[in-house]
């Protein structure tokens, strides 16, 4: 495993902090969400009844990943950008398991303690697979794979973490993914689709409080990193779907007028009682929607598969 340690840089996250809380409209970058406490909170959205995404993409690599891979009739390195534990990407290993062709597969993720566990367990229940894991975020990630001879490569980007990236800086990543293939490579993109308001409400409101802690774990990431005094209970979690805009938002409301101290930033913020936080847009698509992104970042689309509700795609793309 390379065992390069990248971190989320604290002066990127300082300056980002005092750039956002010091706009007229408040907002906060979603990447900071996850810190240590934050990615638990993030899988256990992931098993929240609401929280629908997590199981339509694994049911659709569940069901379909011979049919993927049947695109990729040769050896191949499967990157996967943002892997997490790789739970749904064992679909995709076990029937390349299965294949005549020689398959590696390349994690990459920011947290070095997930991907040993990861290589770990995959290296033992895949032992025909080569796995080796880049501790790394998107970028630098994608700027240390090799290709193992002629393999073709098969970028994963599921989970629709596609969707917490607006329009133009989707565009942009895609466009970067497609700058590191070759014309025969694929891109594998998981992205959560448009649908009504109560179903997408639900998955970002859930009644336990999952993702009202996810979202406040925010700002106790700030308290400590900063030595700032957030009191959390006077934030609320506010999600909505935002149909005009095709994105559910999160926001942490001010439950009243307060004023948070900043000290390692230096910084005092007034909040008026109702001024939100804006800490995160999930992007919802629909089919012509993707197609068009393929297009502009230089992909052609060869097919997409669906859960069985159809909430959910998984989307096969060319370098072109
Ligand atoms: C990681 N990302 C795709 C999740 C999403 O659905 O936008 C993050 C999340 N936010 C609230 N719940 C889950």
């Amino acid at each position: 495993m390379t065992s390069t340690v990248m971190q989320c840089p604290e002066d990127a996250f300082a300056a980002d902090v005092t750039v956002g809380l010091t706009a007229t409209r408040k907002s906060i970058p979603p990447k900071y969400f996850y810190d240590t406490l934050g990615s638990r909170l993030f899988e256990a959205i992931c098993s929240l009844p609401e929280y629908y995404l997590t199981r339509c993409e694994a049911s659709i690599l569940e069901r379909y990943s011979t049919d993927i891979l049947g695109h990729c009739d040769s050896d191949i390195c499967i990157v996967e950008l943002g892997s997490g534990s790789s739970v749904k990407t064992r679909y995709l290993l076990n029937a390349a398991s299965q294949t005549e062709f020689r398959t590696s597969y390349c994690p990459v993720d920011i947290s070095e303690a997930i991907l040993n566990e990861t290589c770990r367990q995959l290296g033992s229940d895949f032992p025909s697979i080569d796995t080796r894991g880049i501790v790394a975020d998107y970028t630098t990630g994608l700027e240390m794979i090799r290709r193992p001879g002629n393999a073709r490569l098969l970028v994963l980007f599921l989970g629709s973490n596609i969707g917490n990236y607006d329009p133009t800086q989707a565009k942009e990543l895609l466009t970067a993914i497609r700058a590191r293939l070759l014309p025969g490579d694929y891109l594998l993109l998981g992205a959560d689709l448009k649908k009504s308001s109560e179903v997408l409400n639900a998955a970002y409101d859930d009644p336990v409080g999952v993702t009202a802690a996810f979202n406040r774990n925010l700002l106790r990431r700030i308290n400590v990193q900063f030595e700032a005094n957030f009191d959390l209970r006077a934030f609320a979690h506010k999600a909505f779907y935002n149909g005009d805009k095709g994105r559910v938002e999160m926001h942490l409301v001010s439950r009243k007028k307060q004023t948070v101290d900043l000290k390692k930033l230096e910084l005092t913020v007034q909040f008026a009682e109702g001024e939100s936080i804006h800490t995160e847009n999930s992007w919802k698509f629909d089919m012509d929607q993707l197609s068009g992104l393929a297009k502009a970042a230089g992909y052609s689309r060869v097919t997409s598969w669906f859960d069985k509700n159809g909430y959910f795609s998984t989307n096969l793309w060319a370098a072109a």
